[in-house]
Order: C-alpha cells, then sequence, then structure tokens
C-alpha cells in the first residue's frame, strides 16, 4: 500500500488564446471544440474521474463561460427532451456533482505556470494533477486504461512529481518541454534529471517530450511564486518543475496509448478520423466516406 498523499485535486488550465486554431476560437474557447461529439474539455474530465480525481479546478478567461456551463445543468434543455421522450443519458457525463467544480480566473494569459499558479489557495498543500485539454490522451485501440489513471497507479508507488512522456522524431523536439533522462526504473518509468522548455534540436537532452498531464506536489507553487518569465516571454511550468528535481523525487511515465494535439488543426482533424472510425455507431461508414472521398 502507498503512504504518498492522494490524488484527488486536478486543474485544467483553459485560459489560453488557442490562437492556433484562430478563427474558430475567436468566440468559442478551444476546450469546447468536439471531436465526434464530445467537447475537449469533457474528455480530460473523464480520464480525471476515472484516475479517482473528486475536484475539478477550471482555470478559465474572459470568453470561457461555456465551458463551465458545459458542467451545468441545462434546465430548459431538459424539460424539453422529457417531454418529448427523448433519452438524456446522453447528457450523464456533463453533469457535475455539486460542488466537484471550482473556477479561478487568469486575467492574463501570462503563460502555463502563470495559470497553473493562479490556482494555489484551492489547491492547497496537496499533490494535485494538471490536464492540458487540448492534448487528447486516448488508450490504445482494443482497451486499456486513460493516461491520468496509469499515472496514479504509477504515483502511488513513486510518490513525488510525476510527468507523462511521449518520444517524437528528434527534428520535433523544439516545439516541446523535453526531459534528460536518469535511471530507468521500469519499462515505463524512468527518473528525470532535467528538463528544457523548447531548446534548438541540436541542444535537446532527448526526444521524450513532455505531453499534457502530470502530477505535482504543492511546493512547485512556491517556485512558480517568484518564477520569471521564460521560453516565448511566458511563464513556463517546465522552467518551475525543472527547479524541483534534486529537491523532491522526479519521474516521467511513457503512456500507452495514444496523444493527439488538438491545440493544432491536424491534430485535431487526426483525433476527429481516429475516434469516428473506432465508434461502433459510425466508423464503418466513416470508413466508406473516406474511402469515397480519397477516390
Ligand atoms: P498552449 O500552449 O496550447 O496555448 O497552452 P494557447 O494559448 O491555448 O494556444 P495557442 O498556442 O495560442 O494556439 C497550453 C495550455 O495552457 C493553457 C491553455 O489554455 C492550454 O490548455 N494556458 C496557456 C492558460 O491557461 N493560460 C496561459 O496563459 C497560457
Amino acid at each position: 500500500m502507498t503512504s504518498h498523499k492522494p490524488v484527488k485535486k486536478a486543474v485544467f488550465p483553459v485560459a489560453g488564446l488557442g490562437t492556433r486554431f484562430l478563427p474558430a476560437t475567436k468566440a468559442i474557447p478551444k476546450e469546447m471544440m468536439a471531436v465526434v461529439d464530445r467537447p475537449l474539455i469533457q474528455y480530460a474530465v473523464d480520464e480525471a474521474r476515472e484516475a479517482g480525481i473528486e475536484q475539478m479546478i477550471f482555470v478559465t478567461g474572459r470568453g470561457k463561460t461555456a465551458i463551465v456551463e458545459h458542467f451545468d445543468m441545462a434546465y430548459e434543455l431538459e424539460d424539453t427532451m422529457k417531454e418529448r421522450g427523448k433519452d438524456l443519458s446522453v447528457l450523464d457525463s456533463s453533469r457535475a456533482t455539486p460542488g466537484d467544480i471550482i473556477t479561478v480566473r487568469q486575467q492574463v494569459p501570462m503563460g502555463l505556470g502563470h495559470a497553473i499558479w493562479c490556482a494555489r489557495a484551492i489547491v492547497g498543500d496537496e499533490p494535485f494533477a494538471i490536464f492540458l485539454p487540448d492534448e487528447l490522451m486516448i488508450p490504445n485501440k482494443g482497451g486499456g486504461t486513460g493516461c491520468m489513471k496509469q499515472m496514479v497507479e504509477a504515483y502511488n508507488e513513486v510518490g513525488g512529481n510525476l510527468i507523462s512522456v511521449l518520444e517524437v522524431p528528434q527534428e520535433e523536439v523544439s516545439s516541446y518541454g523535453v526531459i534528460a533522462p536518469g535511471k530507468q526504473v521500469s519499462d515505463t518509468l524512468t527518473e528525470v534529471t532535467g528538463l528544457v522548455e523548447k531548446p534548438p534540436v541540436a541542444e535537446a537532452p532527448s526526444n521524450k517530450i513532455v505531453s499534457g498531464r502530470y502530477i505535482l506536489q504543492p511546493e512547485v507553487m512556491r517556485v512558480l511564486e517568484t518564477q520569471g518569465k521564460g521560453a516565448g516571454g511566458e511563464i513556463q511550468l517546465t522552467d518551475a518543475m525543472a527547479k524541483m528535481i534534486g529537491t523532491q523525487p522526479f519521474h516521467a511515465a511513457t503512456f500507452a496509448g495514444r496523444r493527439f494535439d488538438c491545440g493544432s488543426k491536424l491534430g485535431f482533424v487526426e483525433a476527429t478520423l481516429a475516434l469516428a472510425l473506432e465508434r461502433e455507431d459510425m466508423g464503418a461508414e466513416v470508413r466508406a466516406m473516406a474511402e469515397r472521398l480519397l477516390g
């Protein structure tokens, strides 16, 4: 059994501008864009619930209220659906238990690190998870558990800080946070000895990039408190995490599953196609449609 404090809280930073997806994200938060029929934020919250997380903390900003409303009760809609004899179970996963969802505001999008810091009072003195909802993490075809559930299981063994990583071709590393790997603990778990945000390809310590899931200790909030701006003039979470290495255990877990970068147009199209093809209720038709289009 574990002696590590359980992970019960998760922070969802959703205050970014989503400039890579304009004009779609001008009036709609990118986290509300739907892959087939579920918005990105819904996939992330479902993954958190599967991992045993109970409290969802959304760091929002102007124009992001649709995200909070998505998890609210939709009286008119539900009443009308009931009157018309429609099945309401389709709304089940978008309902929150009262008190489960908390929002804080990031007034100015100063970077991911700053967004996380905005949640410090609610995180308090507990370990917490972070989800970047535009990174869609999906189990492998044919089953398996979600990314955060795999991470929580690993965290229960090693404690400390844990980030999800995946390998990309070396020439792509300069767009991401990259780890310097240390001792290999198991097939999927490795120690982290360094972290660098968006390094030039020649200086990257590995091709293992930080993907959008983290379990961190609350001390990171104190590091963020005094953190200056880093790459891109933003307050970077990667820089704050790098300072924690050596003071607390720090591991990287390779996710057994798939990741789609839905913050980019290509990644979003790929995710839509992949998930639609796998759906029992439409996969065959989507395949036939794709074949027709490819002609
Ligand atoms: P991204 O790097 O994807 O930035 O942020 P972005 O602004 O959302 O999108 P682009 O690059 O302009 O297209 C990673 C995550 O951190 C959040 C974003 O909402 C996203 O979930 N974020 C980023 C904040 O909440 N606040 C920030 O200041 C920056």
